[in-house]
């Protein structure tokens, strides 16, 4: 009886420390996002502009990986990871709208045509910069998130005034270029404290 009861008491006491430990680790990567993308929204110069910071601290800690991340160089992974899965999903929101012929002109289904070019560009330089991430070369990761930003800049532009077509995915495609604004700016954070 006596054994079983002691037994019982380093059981719980086994559950509390774990519980602490993950309570603490959680703590120490909010600190750690929270850190992270206000020193890169001042980077940025977006004082006035918040909302980059709400967003970036959000899409971070969305992700459950991001609960172990114990410094920068691992949020990157977190952050590249991310623009890879929102890259992703506003690529097939397109295909989409060509498949089923929801575009509102010849001319709107070329561009996102176009727009589909060039995500496949920007797909091939994220997994490049999160391969290079992950044997910490944070510069060569700087320049693939660089290249990567192209495609949703570009696409956007390609819906210009002018031409008098709106981009049906305008609102995905401005969200992407700060989803690769974030593993862009911690790469080039780390790669200018080094
Ligand atoms: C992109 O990521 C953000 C933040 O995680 C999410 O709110 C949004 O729905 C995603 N968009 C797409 C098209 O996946
Ligand atoms: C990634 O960057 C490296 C180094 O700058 C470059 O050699 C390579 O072509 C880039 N890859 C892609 C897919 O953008």
């Amino acid at each position: 009886m006596k054994m079983f009861q002691k037994n019982t008491v380093k059981m719980y006491l086994f559950f509390f420390v774990f519980l602490f430990n993950s309570c603490t680790a959680n703590k120490v990567a909010d600190s750690l996002i929270q850190k992270s993308c206000k020193k890169i929204t001042k980077f940025l110069n977006k004082d006035s502009d918040s909302i980059f910071e709400k967003d970036c601290v959000a899409s971070l800690r969305e992700n459950p990986e991001s609960q172990k991340v114990r410094n920068i160089d691992e949020l990157t992974v977190v952050g590249a990871n991310n623009a890879i899965s929102n890259l992703t999903n506003v690529r097939r929101i397109v295909e989409n709208i060509i498949k089923e012929k929801k575009y509102k002109s010849r001319l709107s289904k070329k561009l996102l045509e176009d727009c589909l070019k060039l995500y496949s560009k920007s797909f091939k330089s994220l997994t490049s910069g999160l391969n290079y991430c992950k044997v910490r070369n944070f510069g060569k990761a700087a320049t693939n998130f660089t290249e990567a930003q192209d495609a949703p800049i570009f696409c956007g532009i390609k819906f210009n005034g002018d031409n008098k077509q709106i981009s049906p995915v305008k609102k995905e495609n401005d969200f992407l270029i700060t989803m690769i604004e974030i593993p862009l700016q911690f790469a080039a954070d780390i790669t200018h404290s080094h």
